[in-house]
C-alpha cells in the first residue's frame, strides 16, 4: 500500500530532527523534487508540446542542445530561486555560474546540475535522468568569484538524480546512506521504496561504450579483455555488459544490483580530460556510490578527492562495486 510509505517530506523532517538537516535543505530539496515532477511530465508529453528534437544552440561543451535540455535546465533553476539560501547555480547548460546572491553569506548553497542526462535517448522513446549536488560557501567566499563554487566533492552535502523512466524515481544521499522514492501516481508524492540502497562488493556485469574500445588505454582494454574472457579467462566467470547512455539509468541498476560503469579518459577525450562533467555528474553521483558501500576512481585517485579547476572540468570516471573498481585500479597501477 503506497500510503504506508513515507513521503519525501515526511521523510525529510525526520533527517531534519535525526541528524540536524537544515530546513532550508529540506525545502530545498522539495522544490528540486517538484522540478523533477515537471520535467517528467514535459517529457513524456513530449510528442504533444512539440519539444523533442534540437534547440538550435550549442552548450560550453560543444554539444547541440536539446530543447529539453533549455526547458529542464530553465525548470531547475526556477524552483530553485524558491530557496532563499541558494546562492550560486552551475548547470551543464550554463557557460557561467549563476549568482542569485550579490554577498555572500558562509553556510549559503551552490547547487550543480545536470538538467538531462542522457539526452541523446530523448527521440528514441529510453530513460533518461537528472543530476544534483549541494555544496555549502565556504567562509572565505565572494560572490561573483568563481574560485568559490570550485570546492572538492568532499564538500558535498547532498547529492541525488532523478530518472524519468517506466517510473519516475528520486534517489538521494545527504551522507547517509542512499534512499529511493518512486513518484506515487495517485497522490503525486515521492513515496520511499527503499532505504540505504547497498552496492554488492563483487559484480560481473559492466557498462562501457566498447565502441571507443580502439581509443581505451591499456588499463581499460586489459581489464575489459579479462572479463570478456569468460570462464576460461583469468576471471573465471562470464560476465554481463549494459550501456543505455545515460549514465544516471546505468548508475541506478548498479544501485540496485551491482555491477562497474566507465567513462575513462581514452586517446579521443584525452584533450579535455574524459567526457563526463566533475561537478554535476562524476560527483554527485561518486557521493552517492561511497554511501552505498561502493567506490567511485579516476582510475588512479578517488574522484571526491579531485580539486576542481574549472566549473564544466571533466573526468575519467571508474564506479560501482568495491572490488572490481579496486581490481581496475590495480590494472593502472601496473601499466604505470
Ligand atoms: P548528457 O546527456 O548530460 O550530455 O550526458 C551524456 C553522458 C552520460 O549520461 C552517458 O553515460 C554518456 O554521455 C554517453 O556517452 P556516449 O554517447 O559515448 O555513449
Ligand atoms: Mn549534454
Ligand atoms: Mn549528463
Ligand atoms: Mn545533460
Amino acid at each position: 500500500m503506497a500510503i504506508n510509505r513515507a513521503t519525501l517530506r515526511q521523510f525529510l523532517l525526520q533527517e531534519y530532527r535525526t541528524h540536524g538537516v537544515e530546513k532550508d535543505l529540506v525545502f530545498l530539496l522539495e522544490d528540486i523534487a517538484t522540478a523533477c515532477r515537471e520535467i517528467s511530465t514535459l517529457i513524456r508529453n513530449g510528442s504533444f508540446l512539440e519539444t523533442l528534437g534540437t534547440a538550435g544552440s550549442t552548450n560550453v561543451q560543444g554539444e547541440a542542445q536539446k530543447k529539453l535540455d533549455v526547458i529542464a535546465n530553465e525548470q531547475f533553476e526556477s524552483h530553485i530561486r524558491n530557496c532563499s539560501r541558494v546562492a550560486a547555480l552551475v548547470s551543464e547548460e550554463v557557460d557561467e555560474v549563476t549568482w542569485l546572491k550579490d554577498t555572500a553569506k558562509a553556510g549559503d548553497y551552490i547547487v550543480y546540475f545536470d538538467p538531462l542526462d542522457g539526452s541523446s535517448n530523448l527521440n528514441v522513446n529510453l530513460s533518461v535522468g537528472s543530476i544534483f549536488s549541494i555544496m555549502q560557501l565556504p567562509e572565505d567566499a565572494v560572490a561573483g568569484d568563481v574560485n568559490t563554487v570550485l570546492r572538492d566533492g568532499s564538500f558535498q552535502i547532498c547529492s541525488g538524480y532523478s530518472i524519468f523512466g517506466p517510473a519516475t524515481t528520486l534517489v538521494l544521499t545527504l551522507g547517509h546512506g542512499v534512499h529511493e522514492f518512486t513518484n506515487h501516481l495517485a497522490t503525486g508524492e515521492f513515496r520511499i521504496v527503499s532505504r540505504n540502497m547497498t552496492i554488492p562488493e563483487d559484480c560481473n556485469e559492466f557498462a562501457i561504450n566498447a565502441s571507443r574500445f580502439a581509443d581505451w588505454d591499456a588499463p581499460v582494454r586489459n581489464y575489459i579483455e579479462d572479463c570478456i574472457a569468460g570462464q576460461n579467462g583469468p576471471r573465471g566467470k562470464s560476465f554481463n555488459m549494459r550501456w543505455t547512455a545515460s549514465m544516471v539509468v546505468d548508475i541506478h541498476r548498479i544501485l540496485t544490483r551491482g555491477g562497474v560503469f566507465l567513462y575513462p579518459v581514452d586517446a579521443r577525450n584525452r584533450a579535455e580530460g574524459g567526457k563526463l562533467r566533475l561537478m554535476y555528474e562524476a560527483n554527485p553521483i561518486a557521493f552517492l556510490v561511497e554511501q552505498a558501500g561502493g567506490s567511485a576512481s579516476t582510475g588512479t585517485a578517488r574522484i571526491l578527492d579531485i580539486q576542481p579547476e574549472s566549473p564544466h572540468q571533466r573526468a575519467s570516471v571508474i564506479l560501482g562495486s568495491r572490488n572490481e573498481v579496486l581490481r581496475i585500479e590495480e590494472h593502472y597501477r601496473q601499466e604505470d
